[in-house]
Order: structure tokens, then sequence, then C-alpha cells
């Protein structure tokens, strides 16, 4: 069952395709080994009687019938194969090393091919013999022969070699084509077998990879790659949906509680009002955190990626930190912003503009009254030294993140416990995480001063440049509005 399911390869019909090719041209070089062998012995056998018969005529014209039977007995005492008979009419025997004429008849082309008892050691021997009859003069039967026993035998060896020749090709190409087309469905049978185990539930499997590096590699590694890229999707959007389901729960729940309440007692419209009011704000905490969630689902699926372009940074940043600056102030805290006209990348607006403003919101909220508050646009890694990139810094002089919660903090709804007192759903970095990770950036968060009581928090993000973009191309307004104002900001709140 299994074998008949491999004849049904596309492998194995193309292995048999090709060795069908190949028999024939076998066949075609074999058939012409066997022309330029044993049909040329033949041919060469034929013209030789044809010249002796023709010579023997001529000796016959000339010298007459006693002549000619003297040439013919002579020939016949040689021996050496060479067959020979003269009858005169009336089929009477006149010289000649046959016993008899021989019992076939000849053929209309003059030429005969029977068989006669040739003289071997110790007896007699039926050998096969070709030969050419002539009718000369006065119905005398002239017939020159050649025994061609020996040729027949090398003729018929040169035939079952070809034969078996082309038997062995296709048995041995046969066999070749089975191995390949078992070779082959094995390998494709893995993926099948894997791809059947994903469909049953389980998404963790992955195509094994040979490590041979050929295409059946290369099509295993881009399925596992493709398959990780869902898996990861998949177990987004199920965090997404137990977040809902876990932190939105209470909220609600919340909300309803209140208002059985309110509606429970005998309450003046005042206290109505206030169980409203009360409801409104959290029903837009709730639709805010929905956003957010959303947003950060989007970016992390990719599905921003349709309206991404080529821009700069420089004017976004700059139109951000325009407006944190006086929220900066009001607050009591110095602002800073030093923006350096930078390379394009490749990126959303909407989307960076947001983290941007998740990272000052986050700077502002947490550095207590007399701080410091910055943001900078530079190019380059996060070492000075290192080339083609871009980094977005925003940094503060708050109490900053011990270092074993900057993983934590990116995940979701996750708070640290001194922040509890300060609003906020713990999405904030979530969604500059993902923001980051739909830009091919890192999110890189440290200390901004290690050595202060108070550490401060450094966030970076580090793009890469945009390669296909021409920096001497960016749009001039775009880049001069950015210098323009970053200039007047470090010029004014720069210390
Ligand atoms: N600049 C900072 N300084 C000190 N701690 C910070 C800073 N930024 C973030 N954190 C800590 O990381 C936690 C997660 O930040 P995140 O921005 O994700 O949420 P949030 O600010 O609490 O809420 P949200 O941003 O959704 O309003 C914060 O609760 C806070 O404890
Ligand atoms: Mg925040």
């Amino acid at each position: 069952m299994q074998f008949l399911n491999l004849l049904r390869t596309t492998t194995f019909r193309v292995a048999v395709i090709y060795l069908a090719i190949f028999s024939a041209s076998a066949f075609l070089v074999l058939a012409s080994i066997y022309w330029n062998t044993a049909g040329f012995m033949a041919r060469q056998t034929d013209q030789t009687l044809d010249a002796e018969i023709r010579g023997l005529a001529e000796q016959y014209n000339q010298r007459g019938p006693r002549g000619l039977a003297d040439i013919v007995s002579r020939r016949a005492a040689e021996g050496g194969g060479s067959l020979y008979i003269i009858m005169a009419p009336g089929r009477r025997f006149v010289a000649g090393n046959l016993s008899g004429w021989p019992q076939v008849k000849t053929g209309a082309d003059g030429w005969i091919n029977f068989t006669y008892d040739a003289e071997v050691e110790g007896g007699f021997e039926r050998h096969a013999a070709r030969g050419r009859h002539l009718i000369l003069r006065n119905g005398i039967d002239l017939l020159v022969g050649r025994d061609v026993h020996e040729r027949q035998k090398i003729e018929s060896r040169i035939v079952s070699a070809l034969f078996w020749g082309i038997v062995i090709t296709g048995i041995t190409g046969l066999i070749g084509a089975v191995i390949m087309s078992r070779n082959m469905t094995y390998r494709i049978e893995t993926v099948n077998k894997t791809s059947r185990e994903i469909m049953g539930g389980d998404l963790s499997r992955r195509v094994p990879v040979k490590g041979t590096g050929d295409e059946m590699d290369e099509l295993a590694g881009n399925l596992n790659a493709m398959l990780d890229k869902i898996e990861r999707l998949m177990l987004g959007m199920r965090e997404v949906a137990d977040n809902i389901a876990h932190d939105l729960r209470s909220p609600l729940n919340r909300i309803r509680n209140r208002l059985e309440v309110t509606l429970m007692q005998e309450a003046d419209v005042d206290a109505y009002r206030e169980a409203l009011e009360m409801t409104i704000t959290e029903s837009d905490e709730l639709l805010s955190t929905f956003t957010a969630l959303l947003a950060i689902a989007r970016a992390e699926a990719g599905a921003a990626r349709e309206t991404m372009e080529s821009m700069e940074l420089g004017t976004l940043v700059a139109d951000t930190a325009e407006l944190y600056e006086p929220v900066a102030e009001e607050r009591g805290l110095k602002f800073h912003c030093d923006i350096e006209r930078t390379p394009r990348i490749w990126g959303n607006r909407e989307m960076l503009a947001q983290a941007v403003t998740n990272l000052l919101d986050n700077a502002i909220k947490y550095t207590s009254a007399g701080g410091e508050v910055g943001i900078s646009l530079k190019s380059g890694g996060p070492n000075d030294y290192s080339q083609g990139a871009v980094r977005l810094t925003v940094y503060d002089t708050g109490p900053g993140i011990p270092v074993i919660d900057r993983e934590k903090v990116r995940q979701r709804f996750v708070r640290l416990e001194r922040s509890r007192n300060t609003p906020g759903s713990g999405l904030g970095l979530s969604l500059v995480s993902a923001v980051a990770q739909l830009h091919e950036a890192r999110l890189l968060l440290s200390d901004n001063d290690p050595h202060s009581k108070t550490p401060g928090l450094r966030a970076m993000l580090v793009f890469p440049i945009h390669e296909g973009a021409d920096i001497q191309a960016s749009e001039p307004k775009d880049l001069s509005q950015s210098d323009h104002r970053s200039g007047e900001m470090t010029h004014t709140e720069n210390p």
C-alpha cells in the first residue's frame, strides 16, 4: 500500500520520465554500436561474396565451364569458410565443396541463407551460411557462400549484451527512482506530520531541520519562522483576552455594585449625581484602558505596518515635547529638550507619538517637584560610537525602576508597589515596548544617574535607520521646522 503511494509521488513520476528519456538515448547509442559492429560485418561479407561471384562469372565468360570448374575446385580446396558449388542443368554436380545444392529457394535479390554440414574436429556440425546465387550462360548455377556460424555467434552476443544493457539501465533507474522518491516523501511527510500535529492543537510543534542547508531545509526553516510568528500572535491575543477577563471585570463590577447600592437607598438628587459622575469617571478610565489594550494588540500584531512610512523623528518629538513642557513646569519640574538632526527611520507616526507621550507621562508622573525631566533625539546607537541608528531618550530624576523590575514593567497591567497611589493602569510601558517591537527598535531602561539617591529612569528607544532613505532628501520644510523648534527649546530650556 505504502509502495503504491510512493508510485504516485511527483518525484517518482519525474524520475520515471527522466528514466524513459535516458533509456531512449541509451537505446539509440546501443543501436548505433550494433549498426557499426554486427551490421558492418554482415555488409562486409555480402560485398566480398558479390565481388567474388562477379569475378567467377567473368572467368566463366573467358574460360568456359572447364576453366570455371578448375578455379572453383582450387578455391574450394583452400577451405577457410568459403563455400562453392557449380551445378549443370538438371541439377548435376560439377564442382565445389558443398555436398549438394541447398534445400532453400534463392531470394528474389539473388541471396540465399542456408545450412550445411560443416566438417569440424571429429565429425560434422550443422552451420549457417549465406551465399550469392548466379545463373550463368547455358543454365549453369553458381553459388558462392560463406560460413556465417562464427559471425552469428558474435552477433547474438552483441544483441544479448545490448538487451541486458537496456534491462540493467531500466532496473537501476527504477530502483534509483524509488529511493529518490522515498527520501523526498519521507521529508515531505515530516512536514505533513508536523502540520497535522499543529492542526490537532499543539502549536509548539516544529518541522525538523536536517542541517543540510538544501531547499527542504529552507522550506522547513521558513515554515518554522512562520509558526513562531503565529504562535506569538496567538499568545498575544490570548493574553489580551485574559487581561480583559481579569482586569476589566473588577472595575465593571465596582460600577455595577455602586449603581445597585445607590438605587437601593432612598437617596437624594445630589447622591444620584455623585454616583453618576463617579460612574462616568470610571467608564472613561475603562475606555482608555480598552484603547490602550487595543493599541498594544495592534502594534504587536503588526497591523500598523501598512501605514508605516519613511519619516524623521525630529518634528514628532518636538511637537510632543512642546505639549508636555507646560505640564512639567506646572508640576515644578525643569524640562530639557535636545533634538538633533537625525537620519530617517521607517515608522508609524501615530504609534510613535503615543510611545513618546507615554514615556514623558511616566517621567512627569513619577518625579516629584524640584526634579528634572528631559527628552533628547540623537544619531547613533546607545553608545556614542555605535553607528547606523537613531536614539530617542526620555529621562527623569525620579525614583527610577530597580534592575529586577525592568523586565516586569514591560508587561501589561504591571505597576510597581510604590506607584499604587498614583493613577494609571500599568499599560504605558507595555505599549512603548510593543511599538518598539513594531519598529524593530530596542527599548532600553537604565538609571539616569546611578550615583544619585534618586537614580531616575532613562528610557531609550534605539531605532534602525531606514536604509533606502537619503538623509539629504528629507523634506526641507519639516527639518527647518524641527530645527527651529529644537533650537528654540534648547536655548530656553537647557541649562
Ligand atoms: N519614569 C519612571 N520612574 C519611576 N517608575 C516608573 C517610571 N516609569 C514607569 N515606572 C514604573 O513602572 C510601572 C509601569 O509603568 P507604565 O507606564 O506601564 O504604567 P503606569 O504608568 O503605572 O500606568 P499607565 O501608564 O497605564 O497610566 C509604573 O507603575 C511605575 O511603577
Ligand atoms: Mg505610564
